[in-house]
């Protein structure tokens, strides 16, 4: 075997590890983003259907059943692409589901205000982590806006309806719920601990 073709052969071995290294990185990244998507989605649902059972028959129940609506084509929107790109749900599923029931729920029970206020804590961190995600998927290889454009597109809608619900929070007097502040603060505290471990568990 001649030199040169001792070279080419070397060559196409080293880019198709190259290759391998960088799906690999792609899948990790993948993974990580609709496991947590996935299961901060279903969160979301159980908020809403928390504060329904509290508020469903006051003037805001149409509005907060609205939001659910969207929260319900968010979730089943994940639900369609864990199996499609092969990613487990997190184990912390089961937990999400009643600490969202209980977190929308036991909000309501102080108030529209502070129903209001959770909805403007929640929607604040889940924007931001879409925004991140967005950031993270385009910087994903060289050609990470092209090899993630269906999935870019899905969390930016998903995400500008998040800020519609964040806004929409502050227009039903979220900031006038009681220690407004405290709660806002630890309930964005709260979402960002979950989402660390839906994004490792
Ligand atoms: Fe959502
Ligand atoms: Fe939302």
């Amino acid at each position: 075997m001649s030199v040169s073709s001792l070279t080419i052969i070397l060559c196409r071995n080293a880019s198709t590890t190259t290759r391998q290294a960088t799906s690999q990185k792609s899948r990790a990244l993948l993974s990580k983003i609709l496991r947590v998507d996935h299961a901060g989605e279903l969160g979301a649902v159980r908020i809403y259907e928390g504060q329904l059972a509290i508020l469903g028959r006051t003037k805001e129940g149409p509005l907060i059943k609205e939001m659910k609506g969207q929260e319900e084509h968010h979730f089943a929107t994940f639900s369609e692409l864990l199996p499609k790109y092969r990613v487990r749900p997190t184990a912390m599923t089961p937990i999400w589901n009643v600490a969202g029931f209980v977190l929308g729920a036991g909000t309501a029970l102080l108030g529209k205000e502070s129903a209001m206020a959770c909805t403007v804590a929640v929607e604040t961190t889940i924007g931001e982590h879409y925004d991140n995600q967005i950031r993270q998927l385009i910087a994903d290889g060289e050609d990470g806006a092209e090899k993630h454009k269906e999935l870019i597109e899905t969390i930016k809608t998903f995400r500008n309806e998040e800020l519609v619900h964040l806004e929409t929070g502050l227009e039903h007097d979220a900031e006038s719920a009681p220690f407004y502040d405290v709660l806002n603060k630890t309930i964005q505290l709260g979402c960002k601990g979950a989402i660390w471990l839906s994004e490792r568990v």
